[in-house]
């Protein structure tokens, strides 16, 4: 049984918190830029949410892979309903290999599901290894630049984080998340130095890497609800090119 198995519905439905749409999917898909055209592997897929965004955006073939079986069950439930012509497969992404090389791997919170610079390494190969040349890996991960710290709260956009202070490599950093309609539920995910991070890019054979600081949608820009979760920001994404 795979973490995400007991709250897949709950992890779904979290996708309705407004900085998931206005921080999150605005800023991937800045960094994903125009996909018509493109095969696109969507690792840690979840239930499908982006892996139809990047279909619906144009892809011509978008593979999404979960470890979660309750996930990838939520994924196929909704491709039956509505087909796409997404696919989606239940594997660890770690030793996951494509049938052919794809254009842009997108990973929205992989990453930092690796407890162990190993397992980070594992992560990043298989993304490299999955590209043509020259193809880009973009994502969202946890914030390792910016852990958990007293004075420092993400609670009133319905996300709270705990972990040591400072955390270690590898240290444990839970994530409780409260929708929209009250349910609030747990995962875990680990702690990396952010050098690790560019050690395994490095290592793992791409060309470029770097982290990009999270972005708000035009439209909500001037709001200071946004004030502390852009001044802290509690995700950061990636980009980089094989
Ligand atoms: C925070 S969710 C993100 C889901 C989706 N990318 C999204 O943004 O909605 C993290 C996902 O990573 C998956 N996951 C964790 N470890 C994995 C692994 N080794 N291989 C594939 N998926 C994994 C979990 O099952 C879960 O669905």
């Amino acid at each position: 049984m795979e973490a995400y198995d007991t709250i897949a519905e709950e992890y779904r439905d979290s996708k309705r918190l407004s900085f998931r749409e206005h921080v999150e999917r605005y800023t991937l898909f800045e960094m994903v830029g125009d996909v018509r055209g493109k095969r696109v592997l969507d690792m840690a897929c979840g239930d499908g949410f982006y892996t139809r965004l990047l279909k619906r955006a144009g892809a011509s073939a978008v593979t999404g892979v979960d470890i979660s079986a309750a996930m990838i069950d939520l994924a196929d439930g909704e491709e039956r309903r509505s087909p796409l012509g997404c696919e989606y497969v239940q594997a660890d992404a770690g030793a996951f290999e494509p049938a052919e090389p794809v254009d842009l791997v997108v990973a929205a919170y992989l990453l930092n599901y690796a407890a162990t610079r190993e397992q980070l390494l594992r992560f990043c190969r298989v993304c490299h290894d999955a590209l043509r040349p020259a193809g880009r890996f973009v994502g969202v991960n946890d914030n390792v630049r910016n852990p958990p710290a007293p004075g420092v709260s993400w609670k009133m956009y319905g996300l709270e984080k705990s972990c040591a202070n400072p955390p270690a490599e590898g240290d444990v950093i839970r994530y409780a998340v409260t929708n929209p309609d009250g349910r609030r539920f747990e995962f875990d995910n680990f702690y990396l130095r952010p050098e690790t991070y560019a050690e395994a890019f490095r290592e793992a054979g791409f060309q470029r890497f770097r982290w990009v600081d999270v972005s708000l949608h035009p439209a909500q820009r001037g709001d200071s609800f946004w004030d502390d979760f852009m001044t802290h920001p509690p995700i950061v994404a990636f980009e980089a090119s094989r």
